[in-house]
């Protein structure tokens, strides 16, 4: 079993996120994460099991008595949710997760709350909240941040796992675990996610989101990746260089509604531009075709659905708001229970939550 207590922290940065997997696996060697970073981490059947699981818990939660027994298993547990970027939706279904499981909660939410500010690292920050607390959920706007600290947190006296919940531009595994879920139920009973085509479109540059999502689709056999985007903030190679070494079909595109026709899904992201270099940069890009408005959606297939993480701005108009198409309010709560599935995965209750009398 590979341990982040048997490598250096410069050794194991250099590894490939392929190698870096089996260092953040649970030690019983079945293949749950223990740190969750980034979607590398999880193949089809880590995926298929945490769907199920997320299944079961909101199938028990529906009576007071299996509520209560999912209130009672981690209820000796705590969860710090450690937040220096804004975030609604990650952090409330990481806490109403956390609620669901019975695990009491505190929280940063704001770096200029917290000793950083007077000049603390993240080193000893971490080191503080993992004297308190059993877990922490972080997001944050460093790249690797999130890797750092659980390295540091594996070889210090207190290892507590760690959940990604954001980093920088680069990876948001949990949301693309609700995306997947999402695409799952949608198509369960419709011949499955298998064969299907996914569209992409928006900030796909900066988009953490899609940089997770697409490398998850990548576990399903033949789904086709379309990748819709003003030229200035198409997808990155290094995408494009995982789908071809995987072998997944993939196109780049700046057509919408070409793209609508042929989707089984539409993933839309707003533009990112908080991390513009200069002020006003992403206002200079045009990006009216890049909109799903009334004329999408009379494109889109009858079993067709239209995704996004949120927030929005206008990229989704409110008219797809009713449509029975629009996933994205059905994507929030999807989120709390696979969110449910992955702490306790993480707790090791996996076993226990499946078999129980519930
Ligand atoms: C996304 C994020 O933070 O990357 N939001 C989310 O977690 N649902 C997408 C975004 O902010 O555009």
């Amino acid at each position: 079993m590979a341990k982040l207590t048997d490598i250096s922290w410069s050794d194991f940065e250099k590894l490939s996120l392929e190698e870096k997997k089996p260092y953040l696996s649970q030690s019983d060697g079945d293949g749950m994460p223990y740190h969750t970073l980034f979607a590398q981490q999880f193949d089809r059947s880590i995926l298929e099991r945490l769907c199920n699981l997320a299944n079961r818990i909101r199938f028990i939660n529906k009576s007071k008595e299996g509520a209560l027994y999912l209130k009672s298993v981690l209820a000796h547990k705590r969860a710090m949710l450690y937040f220096s970027q804004p975030s609604s939706r990650t952090f409330l279904s990481h806490l109403a997760a956390c609620q669901i499981l019975g695990i009491t909660t505190g929280s940063v939410r704001d770096a200029a709350t917290s000793s950083e500010f007077k000049g603390e690292s993240h080193e000893d920050s971490i080191r503080t909240f993992s004297s308190y607390f059993d877990m922490i959920i972080m997001r944050s706007p460093e790249r690797g941040l999130a890797e750092k600290m659980s390295w540091e947190l594996s070889n210090s006296s207190r290892p507590i796992p760690i959940l990604n919940a954001g980093s920088g531009k680069d990876q948001h595994p949990t949301q693309a675990l609700l995306d997947v879920y999402t695409l799952i139920r949608s198509f369960e009973e419709k011949g499955g996610l298998d064969g299907r085509t996914v569209v992409f479109c928006g900030d796909l540059l900066r988009g953490r989101t899609v940089r997770s999502l697409s490398y998850l689709l990548t576990n399903f056999s033949n789904v086709k990746q379309i990748f819709v985007a003003p030229k200035e903030l198409q997808v990155s190679d290094d995408v494009m260089q995982i789908l071809k070494e995987k072998g997944v079909e993939y196109e780049i595109s700046d057509n919408l509604k070409e793209a609508t026709s042929v989707a089984d899904a539409v993933y839309m992201t707003r533009i990112q531009d908080e991390w513009d270099n200069a002020k006003g940069e992403s206002a200079k890009i045009d990006t009216s075709k890049f909109k799903f408005t009334g004329e999408e959606l009379s494109l889109l297939k009858p079993d067709g659905i239209i995704m996004h993480p949120l927030p929005r701005r206008d990229e989704i108009s409110t008219v797809c708001d009713h449509d029975p198409r629009a996933m994205y309010w059905r994507q929030m709560r999807n989120g709390m229970w696979i969110r449910a599935a992955l702490i306790a995965s993480t707790f090791g209750l996996e076993k226990s939550i499946m078999n129980c009398g519930y």
